[in-house]
Parts: C-alpha cells; structure tokens; sequence
C-alpha cells in the first residue's frame, strides 16, 4: 500500500513539530508548503528532517515546498498559514489579515486537494475554519478545527499537575470557541473513572479552569514572541492520525454545527468521533443549565467573528 500524503500549510512553528511528528508516528509522506519568499526555510527545514530519518527510525519522504502542484492529492491537509498572536493581542486581532491568508490557502487546496481531510489550525480558529468551508464548499465532515484538543490537554494537565496522577488517566472534554470563553467541564471530567468533583474542591476546579481558558495567552506572554506551538502541534496530529487509522477517537473538534446543541451554521468546539469518514458523528451532551449558558456565551463571541468573515468573503 502507498505511502498516505500529509500536506501542511505553513512551515513555521507548528509546520516543524508537526511533520517532525507525522514521521515519527509513520502517517505517511510530508510535503510542507510556505510563501515563496520562505521556500528556503521550508526546503532547508524539511532537508533538514530528512537527514535526520535514519537516526529517526522512521521512512517518509519530507520535502518543502511553494508550489501548490506538490500537496496534490493529499489525504490530509493542515493548515497554520498565517500570523501568530504576540503579547498584548487576542486571536480575534488576527482576523483582518488571516482571513486573507486562508482564503488563499482555501481556493488553493480546493483545487489540488478536493478529497482531503481539512484541519485548520490557523487562528481565530472558529471563525478560520468557518472561512476555509464558505470558500471550499467542502463537505461538513471533511473540514474541522483544532482547538479543543489543545484545550482539554492543557485543562487535563493541569489536573494531573495539582492531583500528581498520571495525564493518561485523566479524561475531560472542553467546549465552545477558542479563545476566553471556552468551556472546559468539570463535571464529566474523570481520573482513573473516579469523577474529579470527588478528588478536588470547587475551588481548586475553578482555578484550573480559569488557568486553561487563559492558557494561550499564558505561554504567549512567556515567549514573547509568537504563541503555542509543541501541544498545537501534538493535538492537529492526534486528529490526522484518528482519521488515517480510522481509530474513530472521541475528541473535542471545531464542526460544523447544524442543529446539534440547539446551535445551526457555526463552527464550535464539541466531542466528535474521528474516523475514516473524517468528522462521522457529533456526540451531543445533555448539559446543565449553568454549563449551557456557558456555551451560549462562547457561541456569542464565535458569531461576532463570523459577522467579519462574513463582511470580507
Ligand atoms: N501561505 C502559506 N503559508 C503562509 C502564508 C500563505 N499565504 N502566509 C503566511 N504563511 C506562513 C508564514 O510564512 C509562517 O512560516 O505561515 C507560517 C506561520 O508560522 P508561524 O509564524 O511560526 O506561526 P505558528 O506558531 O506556526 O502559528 C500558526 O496557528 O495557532 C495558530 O495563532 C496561530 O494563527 C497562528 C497559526
């Protein structure tokens, strides 16, 4: 059987650790594209890879690339083409110049890479990965965002930290947009089965989901210059590899909503199944009052975003 095709808009940050990670875990062949006045750095990152497979382990063709004719026939494509935050600036600063990028990368990929499964990283996510499906016109489950996986790491994490447990035992899930008004959920958080509102007090919890929807913006002051870029990465290839093992793993994505958790025609963070049909199901949790409120909050500040997406394309 051939190689599967990985192709990753953006070289950058997240561009390296992902392709670093998309042989080391087998996925298949990589094939890196930035702008042309970047072939350089792509080409010398992706030689740079390559020689490094035999001390690796791992057999995959990397190349860099600016020419779109390379991602051809990708069977997945990711994509963090454009600006990272720097400190003082939300992911909604970025919207103005991003939607441009992604509306390039989108009319691009349509043409080259019509039956690929889209993971669109690019910030403001929610409103990006609405952007990449107006102009695609792909369809709904072959097109979804990272986001909440990257969230519900940082949120699991962070439990783990404060309990001193293992990070594997630690199951959570982390709804709505990406950005302030996430809704990370204790109450159907779980360590080792055990309900985590029975191993920390309310208190602690509420710490821990405060630092987690503050947690992009809590590494990006400590760089000081760009955002996240090892746990996006690691989370945009946990969803690659689900769709190419067809593992059919339950994880939080940006989908496209239409009518589930009373919401239609937006992009949200909500669990989904990951498989070989790409986003196959949408699993819809009966959610408190407290926590639906939350959510409606979050869409809110979503559909703000989707009004200047709106405007622009
Ligand atoms: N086509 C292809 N690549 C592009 C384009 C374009 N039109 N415009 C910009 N790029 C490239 C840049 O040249 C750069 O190499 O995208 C890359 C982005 O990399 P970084 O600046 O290192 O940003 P990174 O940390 O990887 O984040 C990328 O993901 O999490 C989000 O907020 C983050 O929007 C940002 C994106």
């Amino acid at each position: 059987m051939a190689r599967k095709k990985i192709a990753l808009i953006g070289g950058g940050q997240i561009g390296g650790i992902m392709a670093l990670l998309t042989a080391q875990k087998q996925l298949g062949d990589v094939v890196m594209l930035d702008i042309p006045e970047m072939e350089g750095m792509v080409k010398g990152k992706m030689l740079d890879m390559a020689e490094g497979t035999a001390v690796g382990g791992y057999d995959a063709n990397m190349t860099g690339t600016s020419n779109y004719a390379d991602i051809e026939g990708a069977d997945v494509v990711i994509i963090t083409a454009g600006l990272p935050r720097k400190p003082g600036m939300t992911r909604d600063d970025l919207l103005d110049i991003n939607v441009k990028i992604i509306t390039n990368v989108a009319n691009q990929v349509k043409k080259y890479c019509p039956n690929a499964f889209c993971i669109i990283v690019t910030n403001p996510l929610d409103s990006m990965v609405y952007a990449f499906r107006k102009i695609t016109g792909f369809s709904k489950n072959m097109v979804c965002g990272m986001a909440g996986v990257l969230d519900s790491s940082r949120f699991r994490s962070f439990i783990a930290m404060e309990l001193n447990v293992s990070v594997e035992d630690v199951a959570a899930t982390v709804l709505g947009g990406h950005g302030p008004t996430m809704v990370p959920l204790p109450r159907l958080t779980t360590v080792g089965g055990i309900p985590l509102t029975e191993l920390m007090d309310a208190e602690t919890i509420e710490a821990i989901s405060k630092r987690t929807r503050a947690a992009g913006t809590e590494i990006v002051k400590l760089l000081g210059n760009g955002s996240a870029f090892f746990s996006p990465a690691a989370s945009a290839i946990e969803m690659a590899n689900s769709y190419l093992l067809d593992k059919k793993r339950v994880l939080p994505v940006a989908a496209l909503l239409e009518g589930e958790y009373g919401i239609n025609n937006y992009y949200l963070g909500v669990p989904a199944v990951i498989g070989a049909g790409g986003v196959e199901k949408i699993i819809e949790v009966k959610l408190n009052d407290d926590e639906q409120a939350l959510l409606q909050v979050s869409l809110d500040a979503v559909k703000g975003a989707i009004v200047d997406v709106d405007e622009r394309i």
